[in-house]
Formats: C-alpha cells, sequence, structure tokens
C-alpha cells in the first residue's frame, strides 16, 4: 500500500533510527479515569510491525485490542485517556501528536477498518461520494472527476461487480459483504502503509468471512502493505498472521512468530484459546473447551499472573507464586523470539503431555 518506497524515502525530521520497523509501540498503557475508578485497559504493551507484514492480535472481549488499535491511531479523547509510552510510525512519535497532524497520518499512513461498516459509512451519502471525499482529503489537488473515477477503481480492486453503476449506491444497496468491501476500498484509497483491521469479518457469515480475509490478504500482497488482524478467533490467525500477540487483561501474555506460537504455545491462557477453537487444526475428533470463569476486571485487575483465577495449571507452579507475582515476558522454552508471560518451567511438556491429546489427539498421537 506504499506510495513512496522506504528505500528512497529521506529521513523525516524527529525519525529516530531509520532502520526500525513500519510500527514500533514501546511500552504502551491506556488508563481511563471513570467515577468507578481507573480502568487499566492496557498496560505496558510491547510490539513490531514490518512493512509488509501482518501481526495478528488476539484475545478475549476486554483484552484491550482495541483500545490499544485506536492508540495507534490517535484516536483517543486526551480527556479521557492517560497515554504513556512510544507510539511510532516510520519513527514519527504517534503519543502526544498534534490533532491536525494526526490527521494527516490516518488515511495517508494509517488505515483502520471496523467490524461494523453500516456504523463506518454514512447512511445519507452515496458510497462512491464518501469514498471520494476520503481521497480528496489526502489528495486536494484532485479534481472531482479523478475523485470518482479512483473510487470506481477502489471498488472494482475490491471486487464490487458493476463499480460504474454501484458507485451511486447508498450504504443500505450494498449487502454485508459489499459494505464490508467498500469499507476495505475506503481504507485503501490513500494507499497506507498500516491498515488496522479491527475484527473485520465478525458480522459477516462463514463464505463471506472468507472471501474477505482473502481478498485482504491479496491487496496486502499487491501493495505490500502492513497489516494488523484484530479477532478473537486464532483461526483467523492461522490464516493470516505473520506473528501473533495473545493479549490478557490489557497485557501481552505471549508473543512471537505464528508458526512457532500456534505449534508450541507455551501459555495457558493461549492453550484456552486453542482448545476453543476446534478448526485450528483439521483433526477431526478435536473437542471444544470453553475457557473456565470470565475475563478480570480492569478496574482492579488480580495480583499476580492475571489469568491465575482462572488457571488450572498453577498447582504446578511452587508455591504461591502465580497470585503473588505477576511473570515478566521472557523468551520460552524454545528461545528465539517467541515471548511468553507465565512461571511454569517446563511448559512443552505439559502441552504435549496433558493439552494436546485432549484437544487433538490424533496430532498428539502423531508426535
Ligand atoms: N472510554 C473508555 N472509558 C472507560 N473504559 C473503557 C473505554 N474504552 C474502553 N474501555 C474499557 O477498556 C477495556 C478494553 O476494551 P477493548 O480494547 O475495547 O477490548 P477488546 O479486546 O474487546 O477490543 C474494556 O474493559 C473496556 O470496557
Ligand atoms: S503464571 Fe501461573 S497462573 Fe499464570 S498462566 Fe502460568 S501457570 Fe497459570
Ligand atoms: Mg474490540
Amino acid at each position: 500500500m506504499t506510495a513512496t518506497d522506504p528505500m528512497t524515502t529521506p529521513a523525516t525530521a524527529g525519525e529516530r533510527a531509520g532502520d526500525e520497523p513500519l510500527l514500533v509501540v514501546e511500552d504502551l498503557t491506556v488508563r481511563f479515569p471513570t467515577e468507578d475508578g481507573v480502568v487499566s485497559a492496557v498496560t505496558e504493551l510491547s510490539y513490531q510491525v514490518e512493512q509488509g507484514e501482518t501481526l495478528g492480535i488476539v484475545g478475549e472481549s476486554g483484552s484491550g485490542k482495541s483500545v490499544s488499535s485506536m492508540a495507534v491511531l490517535g484516536l483517543h479523547d486526551s480527556r479521557t485517556a492517560r497515554i504513556t509510552g512510544s507510539i511510532r510510525v516510520r519513527g514519527t512519535e504517534v503519543v502526544g501528536m498534534s490533532e491536525s497532524k494526526l490527521r494527516k497520518l490516518r488515511g495517508n499512513e494509517i488505515a483502520m477498518i471496523f467490524q461494523d461498516a453500516l456504523a463506518a459509512l454514512h447512511p445519507f451519502y452515496r458510497v462512491g461520494a464518501q469514498l471520494a471525499e476520503s481521497y480528496m482529503v489526502h489528495h486536494p489537488d484532485a479534481s472531482k472527476r479523478d475523485a470518482r473515477r479512483k473510487a470506481i477503481e477502489m471498488l472494482d480492486r475490491v471486487g464490487i461487480p458493476r463499480p460504474d453503476r454501484r458507485v451511486d449506491d447508498f450504504p443500505h444497496q450494498f449487502s454485508g459483504g459489499m459494505r464490508q468491501r467498500a469499507m476495505i476500498a475506503m481504507g485503501l484509497i490513500n494507499d497506507p502503509s498500516l491498515l488496522i483491521a479491527d475484527e473485520p469479518t465478525t458480522a459477516l457469515d462463514v463464505t463471506v468471512q472468507a472471501q474477505i480475509l482473502d481478498l485482504l490478504q491479496d491487496l496486502q500482497r499487491e501493495f505490500n502493505s502492513a497489516v494488523i488482524i484484530i479477532t478473537h478467533d486464532l483461526g483467523v490467525i492461522a490464516e493470516m498472521a505473520d506473528d501473533v500477540l495473545v493479549m490478557y487483561s490489557g497485557r501481552a501474555v505471549e508473543y512471537g512468530p505464528c508458526k512457532d506460537l500456534l505449534v508450541h504455545p507455551e501459555m495457558p491462557y493461549t492453550w484456552g484459546l486453542l482448545s476453543s477453537v476446534p478448526d485450528v487444526t483439521s483433526d477431526t475428533n478435536a473437542r471444544m473447551i470453553p475457557i473456565p470463569g470470565n475475563p478480570p476486571s480492569l478496574l482492579a485487575p488480580p495480583a499476580g499472573c492475571p489469568f491465575h483465577p482462572r488457571c488450572t495449571h498453577r498447582d504446578k507452579v511452587p508455591g504461591d507464586l502465580c497470585a503473588t507475582t505477576l511473570p515478566e515476558l521472557l523468551p520460552g522454552g524454545r528461545g528465539g523470539s517467541h515471548l511468553k508471560r507465565c512461571h511454569l518451567s517446563n511448559p512443552d511438556a505439559i502441552y504435549e503431555a496433558e493439552v494436546l491429546p485432549e484437544i487433538a489427539p490424533d496430532l498428539a498421537q502423531e508426535r
């Protein structure tokens, strides 16, 4: 999605390191002071996304996925959200950036697509007019005719049939899948280098879901953009992502290359997520086992490991460590860039012996 080649783009003022990844999030903390107390929505979160790569962020509802991604776009109201840490896009700091600079960043450099396309598209304006409008905001020299042509081209790119006619439809004349495609077209119309897709297919039926995910992958390959895909579905992650970040209670609890992390997950919460998605492996005997209990309150997160009230493996950790001491996010037993936040000393062995036989018996036997 890059109009400019990073190899030839001159370094801009304020750039910290010319060779750092496209997006670097460091120690991001987002708190909301409320009447009931302070909501710790995101705590000390760090991750990176390289150009052309896909990061999947996964976790149950309320784990801080949307709040952290909205911070990347500078979408939080500074009167209600307290944000600390650093978010750098091509080396430029986003935290504390002025609203006028943020507006340029959004659309130009970063775009977001949401779960609910109806809410993102204005019901009273024609789809094409809305696409043309967002093109013209970032291309002030473009004529109306150019913008309309671009809108039709983008509708065509995302697979809307007869785009030259459908460009004049209102959003309610589009099906749910077509509205989602139109929103993707809107996200891509200004060639952003980073696209954040927040549960982009949750509201759609399974077939349309698969088509939209395929479309996103095709467009990413074509534009060499970076993509963050947010989902509660590890199946989507397995399909799409290079890296995966598992969030729980506003924190990263496991983070690493998708291929390693999904085959050798080292954190009981990730095991729980895998157990509740039957189609991650093709194993037909796989059982769906929901994670017991509920996510913790972010007004008063539990002491120690945030997952300890729900964890069925904490008896394997000596003493009361799980309930008293927050595990650090550290390289797991397999080393490399695969990180996990858990006190268990032998998670691989436990996963192979106890977890895999439950959720994928055939796969466990093969190993
Ligand atoms: N403006 C706000 N004020 C107070 N709490 C908020 C606000 N926005 C989000 N939260 C809380 O932050 C937590 C994380 O939310 P979110 O990032 O939306 O979760 P999800 O992982 O489902 O996307 C939730 O408990 C939510 O209620
Ligand atoms: S640190 Fe303890 S409670 Fe937390 S996931 Fe690991 S074993 Fe479970
Ligand atoms: Mg969300």
